[in-house]
């Protein structure tokens, strides 16, 4: 079998899995995919995208004869060996993962000695040595199994599949670890190959990372608040010593999303029920829950009491070039806006379908424009190249009070102050 080309399955067809479905196609692969949710399965049939991710859409049409849609997994075993599990693991009200789509996933495995589970899903690390042991209660050993862990991003999610930094494959160093290597030996990337749990560990560690580094430039950030300094030329004074690196020292005003609230909360737990206290991730929670709440804090220096106020959120998903409101910050300051007495009206170019569901007491606009008329401030709260490039001095017309509140660094501080408005970023 030419290994790196052989049919694969993708269950669980939702941001990482239907790019990794794409993906794979992409190379050549014929893939099947299969998803619990008949009507996503409906509307992939129908050639429709259920989320926004830029280039997915054309990717999934132009290699439409390699993709399959299904509700059930039979088909998927049968043309495939490798099932990439890609199903949703949220948090729970403890902070562990939620494991219970995994395991219908495993529960569902046939006896089988050509089958292997490919997770791709982040799970805590033991959960594949516990799912090996599930299979082996269930007379079920005959299938491999593999930690190949996700490390796309939304908003950039196709490239990053066809252009990973690295590929982590753990594994028991039998047929199905190889076979994972050489679907993926066409991208050139380097592989790191391991054991189970270490790739699941890399995973948790690379996400707790990242976070951390945002937390401690969301602190810096207000440190030079109160000092005079520029978190922006901080950070690139910071980021050109390679020993730091650039990447992910926005400050800004908190980390959001499906991935990194989780995934930190997810390995502090882990450690916890280990019975070891992880200090420093608890700080990193702490002080990315506070970093969403100074917007208030700030707003209410200019405006006083919130109440009665208008004011103008411009953007809503938890970053930009994404739909996914998962952990959205603009969830919180929503909230806490309307607690406080504030009119809010709210502004995403794509994300609003998704914000009407979540968002009860908030008016939406359809544009930037529009949710900025009569606004007694305005919030930038994602990062969308659109915002800035806004016609500041049109904005200054149509607006009601004169506050910025840039959550984002976006703006060009000196060209939102030309303008008679008042511009207050984070950090600067
Ligand atoms: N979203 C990201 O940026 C990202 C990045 C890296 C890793 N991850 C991890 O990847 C996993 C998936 O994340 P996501 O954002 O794609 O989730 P998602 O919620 O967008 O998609 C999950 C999909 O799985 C389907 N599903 C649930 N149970 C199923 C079952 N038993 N059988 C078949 N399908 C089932 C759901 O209907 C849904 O379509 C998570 O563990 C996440 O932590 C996500």
């Amino acid at each position: 079998m030419d290994m790196a080309r052989e049919p694969v399955a993708v269950i669980g067809t939702g941001y990482v899995g239907l790019v990794t479905a794409a993906g794979f196609s992409q190379l050549g692969n014929e893939v099947w995919c299969v998803d619990i949710d008949a009507g996503k399965v409906a509307a992939l049939r129908r050639g429709e995208v259920p989320i926004y991710e830029p280039g997915l859409a054309e990717c999934i049409d132009s290699n439409r004869e390699r993709l399959r849609f299904s509700t059930e997994l039979a088909p998927a075993l049968e043309h495939a060996r490798l099932l990439f599990v890609a199903v949703g693991t949220p948090p729970t009200y403890s902070g562990d993962a939620d494991l219970s789509a995994v395991q219908q996933v495993v529960a569902a495995m046939p006896y089988s000695d050509h089958h292997a589970l490919v997770m791709k899903s982040t799970v805590p690390v033991g959960t594949g040595d516990a799912i090996k042991r599930s299979f082996a209660a269930a007379g079920k050993s005959g299938l491999a199994y593999v930690s190949c862990p996700e490390f796309l991003k939304e908003g950039s999610a196709l490239q990053d599949f066809l252009h990973p930094d690295r590929v982590v494959v753990g594994d028991d160093g039998d047929w199905a670890g190889d076979a994972v290597v050489s679907l993926y030996a066409p991208l050139g990337t380097p592989v790191v190959r391991t054991t189970i749990p270490t790739a699941e560990m890399i995973k948790l560690a690379s996400n707790a990372f990242l976070a951390t580094k945002i937390s401690f430039i969301n602190e810096i950030a207000n440190v030079c608040e109160e000092t005079g300094a520029d978190v922006l030329e901080v950070a690139r004074g910071m980021g050109l010593d390679h020993r730091i690196g650039e990447h992910f020292l926005k400050a800004g005003i908190g980390y959001g999303g499906s991935c990194f609230p989780k995934d930190v909360s997810a390995l502090k737990q882990l450690a916890g029920n280990t019975g070891y206290h992880f200090q420093l991730l608890t700080a990193v929670i702490e002080v990315n829950e506070l970093q969403k709440r100074r917007v208030m804090a700030k707003l209410q220096k200019h405006l006083g009491s919130l109440v009665g106020r208008n004011i103008a959120l411009l953007g809503l998903a938890f970053k930009a070039h994404t739909d996914d409101m998962r952990e959205a910050t603009s969830l919180v300051l929503s909230a806490r806006l309307l607690a406080g007495g504030a009119q809010v009206r709210a502004y995403d170019p794509v994300a609003e379908k998704e914000a009407r569901t979540l968002m009860a007491g908030v008016s939406f606009a359809d544009s930037a424009q529009e949710a900025l008329t009569d606004a007694d401030a305005c919030v930038i709260v994602t990062e969308w190249p659109e915002f800035a490039e806004l016609d500041w001095k049109r904005v200054a017309e149509v607006m009601r009070g004169r506050v910025v509140i840039d959550g984002r660094n976006l703006l060009d501080p000196s060209l939102v102050r030309q303008v008679g408005l008042v511009y207050e970023g984070i950090g600067r």
